[in-house]
C-alpha cells in the first residue's frame, strides 16, 4: 500500500529526498508493508529543470495541492527560512499531517510552537536534517543519552564555513573564491551570510542545546562571531604557530547556567576537531554517564541532508505501522560570558 508523501521545496536538498526516497521505497515496503512515494512536490518556479522529478510526481506552484491533499500523510519541508515555511508546516499539522523539516532556522526559532502544535494534533515533527547534516545528532541526544546530563557540546556544525577555512588553509585561497565554491556545491544557505557570520552554527547550537541541556533556549543566547574578517595571512600565522582557525561552537552547562558561543577558534594541529576538513561536521558530547563521545561526518550537502530527512521520515512510516508518534524537551535559560581558546 502506499504512503503519500507531500514534499516542499525540490532544490538542494529536495532533489536529494526525491531520489533517496524512491530508491528505499521498496525497502520500506518490504519492511512495514507501505510504500513511501511521494505524490505532490511544491515549487515557486515550475519551468525549472528539474530532472529527478518523475511523471507521476506531480509539481506544482499551489501550496494546497500539497496541505490540502487528504491523502498525503507525510509532508516533508525543504523550502527553508521562516515564512512561508511556517505557515505551511504549521497548516500540515492542524490536518494531522507528520512533518519532517530540515529547516534549522525555523525549529531555533519556533521549535517549542511548532512541536505544541504537533502535540495537539497527535502528529510527529521530526527534524534530524536541520542540524549536522548527515550525521544522527537530535535522534541520539533526544533517545540514547537521555540517561546522562549532558554537560558540553563542542564542535563544528556549519560545513560551509568549515569549507571555506579548509581552503584557505589548504589550497590558500582566499575567503571570497571559497564562498563561490561552497555556493556551488549546494553548502551555503540561500543567503550565505547566515553561514559565514555564525548565525547557522548558532542556530543549530540552540537547537542541540535545547535538547540537550533540556532547557529552552533562544538565538540571542549565544554570543556569535562569524568568519567574515579571517584572511588568508591570518590562516598562514596560525599555521606557522602549530594552529588551524575552525569556526567552534560550544554549549556548556555549568550546573544549571548555561554558556553557548559560536566564533573563530585557534585549535591545535594535534587536536582531532583540527583534522575536520572541507564540509565535514563533527561535534563531542560529554555526558556524565557516557563520558566523551564524538559524532563525525557529512555536515551538508545534498545527499548527506537527504539521508537525515529519508531517515525520519522512514522512522514516521514504521511508527505509523505500529500506531504511535513522538515530541520534544522544552524550560528555561541563563547566560555567562565564555573562553576564548580552545585546547
Ligand atoms: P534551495 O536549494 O534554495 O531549495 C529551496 C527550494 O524551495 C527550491 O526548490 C525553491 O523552489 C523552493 N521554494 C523557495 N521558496 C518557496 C516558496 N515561497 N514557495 C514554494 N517553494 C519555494 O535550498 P536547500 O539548500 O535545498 O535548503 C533547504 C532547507 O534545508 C533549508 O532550510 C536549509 O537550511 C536546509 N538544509 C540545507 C542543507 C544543504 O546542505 N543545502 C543541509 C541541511 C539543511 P524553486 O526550485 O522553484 O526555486
Ligand atoms: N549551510 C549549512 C552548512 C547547510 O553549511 O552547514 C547544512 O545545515
Amino acid at each position: 500500500m502506499d504512503l503519500e508523501i507531500g514534499l516542499l521545496g525540490c532544490g538542494t536538498v529536495g532533489a536529494g529526498v526525491v531520489s533517496l526516497v524512491r530508491r528505499r521505497a521498496d525497502k520500506v515496503a518490504q519492511m512495514t508493508g507501505l510504500r513511501p512515494t511521494i505524490k505532490s512536490i511544491l515549487v515557486r518556479d515550475l519551468d525549472k529543470e528539474r530532472g529527478v522529478v518523475f511523471d507521476h510526481e506531480r509539481l506544482t506552484s499551489r501550496p494546497e495541492d500539497v496541505l490540502q491533499d487528504d491523502g498525503i500523510q507525510i509532508v516533508i519541508e525543504t523550502i527553508g527560512g521562516i515564512e512561508p515555511a511556517k505557515t505551511y508546516i504549521l497548516e500540515a499539522l492542524r490536518r494531522n499531517k507528520h512533518v519532517v523539516t530540515a529547516n534549522k532556522d525555523l525549529i531555533a526559532a519556533h521549535g517549542p510552537e511548532i512541536l505544541r502544535v504537533a502535540e495537539e494534533n497527535h502528529v510527529s515533527v521530526l527534524f534530524e536534517a536541520a542540524v549536522g547534516g548527515a550525521i544522527p545528532l537530535v535522534g541520539p541526544l533526544k533517545e540514547n543519552l537521555t540517561a546522562n546530563e549532558v554537560t558540553d557540546l563542542k564542535g563544528i556544525i556549519n560545513g560551509t564555513t568549515n569549507f571555506i577555512l579548509s581552503e584557505m588553509t589548504s589550497r590558500l585561497i582566499d575567503f571570497e573564491e571559497a564562498l563561490t565554491m561552497a555556493q556551488e556545491l549546494g553548502y551555503a544557505e540561500a543567503d550565505p551570510s547566515s553561514d559565514v557570520d555564525g548565525l547557522d552554527a548558532a542556530r543549530k547550537l540552540v537547537i542541540l542545546s535545547s535538547i540537550a541541556f533540556q532547557t529552552e533556549v533562544h538565538l540571542t543566547d549565544v554570543r556569535v562571531e562569524g568568519i567574515r574578517h579571517v584572511r588568508a595571512k591570518d590562516v598562514r600565522y596560525a599555521d606557522e604557530l602549530g594552529y588551524v582557525i575552525k569556526l567552534l561552537a560550544v554549549g556548556r552547562d555549568h550546573g544549571g547556567e548555561l554558556t553557548l558561543s559560536v566564533r573563530p577558534t585557534l585549535i591545535p594541529k594535534v587536536h582531532p576537531l583540527a583534522h575536520v576538513s572541507d564540509a565535514y561536521n563533527a561535534l563531542y558530547v560529554r555526558g556524565d554517564a557516557a563520558g566523551d563521545l564524538m559524532f563525525f561526518g557529512r555536515g551538508a550537502g545534498s545527499m548527506p541532508t537527504a539521508s537525515a530527512v529519508v531517515g525520519d521520515v522512514i522512522a514516521l512510516v514504521r511508527n505509523l505501522k505500529l500506531g504511535y508518534v513522538a515530541s520534544s524537551p522544552q524550560g528555561t535559560l541563563s547566560v555567562k560570558p565564555v573562553v576564548d581558546r580552545e585546547d
